[in-house]
């Protein structure tokens, strides 16, 4: 008696095993887990807006610092390359550009903005801007200033 109730208890088992085997295999499992086996590289570069950003330059930091400067909106009045935009100042040509060293004169008119001028679209302020944001900003106002007056020839050549 013994070894027969083992024998049937191991034979429904094994059944019941083989039709949940059938069962889960009818219908998609919710809980299979998706696995990416490959970044697929040119969808990233295809995504990647260079109307807005410009071409992904190779230096990251740079890369970074052009990103901060088009985030807060300085390209849509001054240019991504630093062509103005209206009436934007040609920050190519601005003597407080050229005086600045790491943000420090950039930062003082960031942080106050250029305000009762007679433009119609005047230099915002940017009173909350973090220290490394002014930083990156001016880091890439110097890049993209030394490339348009062609004093830094380099490899990463800003198309306009
Ligand atoms: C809404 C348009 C606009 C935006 C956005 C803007 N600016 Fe300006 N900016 C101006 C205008 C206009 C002037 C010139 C103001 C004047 O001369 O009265 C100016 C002036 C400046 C100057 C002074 C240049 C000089 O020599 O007098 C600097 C530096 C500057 N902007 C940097 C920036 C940065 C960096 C950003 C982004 C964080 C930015 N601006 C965002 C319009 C803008």
């Amino acid at each position: 008696m013994r070894t027969n109730n083992t024998f049937i208890n191991r034979f429904f088992s094994i059944v019941i095993l083989l039709l949940s085997f059938v069962f889960t295999g009818c219908k998609d499992n919710p809980k299979k887990p998706i696995v990416v086996t490959k970044i697929d590289t040119t969808k990233i570069i295809n995504d990647y807006d260079t109307a807005y950003v410009g071409i992904p330059l190779s230096d990251t930091i740079m890369q970074h610092n052009k990103e901060t400067f088009v985030i807060y909106g300085c390209a849509y009045c001054h240019g991504l390359y630093l062509t103005p935009v209206g009436e934007a100042a040609d920050l190519r040509k601005s003597t407080i550009v050229g005086a600045d060293v790491n943000g420090n004169l950039i930062g003082k008119i960031l942080r106050n903005g250029i305000p009762l001028t007679a433009k119609s679209s005047p230099m915002p302020q940017y009173s909350d801007l973090k220290d490394e944001e002014i930083k990156a900003i001016s880091a890439y106002i110097h890049y993209a200033r030394d490339i348009a007056n062609k004093t830094l020839s380099d490899s990463m050549v800003l198309k306009k």
